[in-house]
């Protein structure tokens, strides 16, 4: 047995596995979101790329009637603050956090959606009748917890209005 070769091996060897510490967005990350699934994020570039950005926020209208909300839970509020949706359609919320753990509980029904930092969270919801739900976060989050709150506003299906890019994020009627 060549001790000398067996050395230099296992040096290389621990030598390279040090690259991915020194490598994280180009190793390390690509790499957890291959594992994780299309449901990881990273919570630090939420407002810079992807589908989390200001303008895809709010409620965007899919071809089949149904709608899709997103959402971002973060120290101390929901964004948007206001939520338009139409009653009696699949609504998909996605929803992420951009720190801490967060619930997304909206008052008057079953719906409590947990957030999570580096998830999105996927939830089917729908509202069969109008009316304005008041959501509350019911996960302690820090300092002002009992302050993060925000709205959803549910309006007739026919009143729903086509929200443009920009107005997705707030409760506009036409
Ligand atoms: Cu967010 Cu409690």
């Amino acid at each position: 047995m060549n001790w000398r070769k067996v050395r230099i091996f296992v040096f290389t060897l621990l030598a390279l596995c040090l690259i991915p510490a020194t490598r994280y967005y180009q190793i390390d990350e690509p790499l957890l979101k291959l594992l994780r699934g299309s449901n990881h994020i990273d919570p630090l570039s939420l407002h810079l790329s992807g589908e989390f950005v200001e303008n895809n926020l709010g409620t965007e209208q899919d071809a089949d009637g149904s709608v899709t909300v997103r959402m971002i839970a973060q120290q101390y509020l929901f964004v948007p603050h206001c939520i338009l949706v139409p009653a009696g359609v699949p609504v998909h919320l996605k929803i992420t956090s951009a720190d801490a753990v967060h619930s997304l509980t909206l008052n008057g029904t079953n719906y409590a959606v947990k957030t999570l930092p580096g998830t999105v969270s996927l939830a089917e919801l729908q509202f069969p009748r109008t009316g304005d739900y008041k959501t509350v976060c019911r996960e302690f989050c820090g300092a002002g917890h009992y302050a993060m709150r925000s709205e959803f506003k549910v309006v007739p299906r026919d009143q729903f209005p086509a929200l443009r890019a920009g107005e997705r994020g707030a409760c506009v009627l036409q």
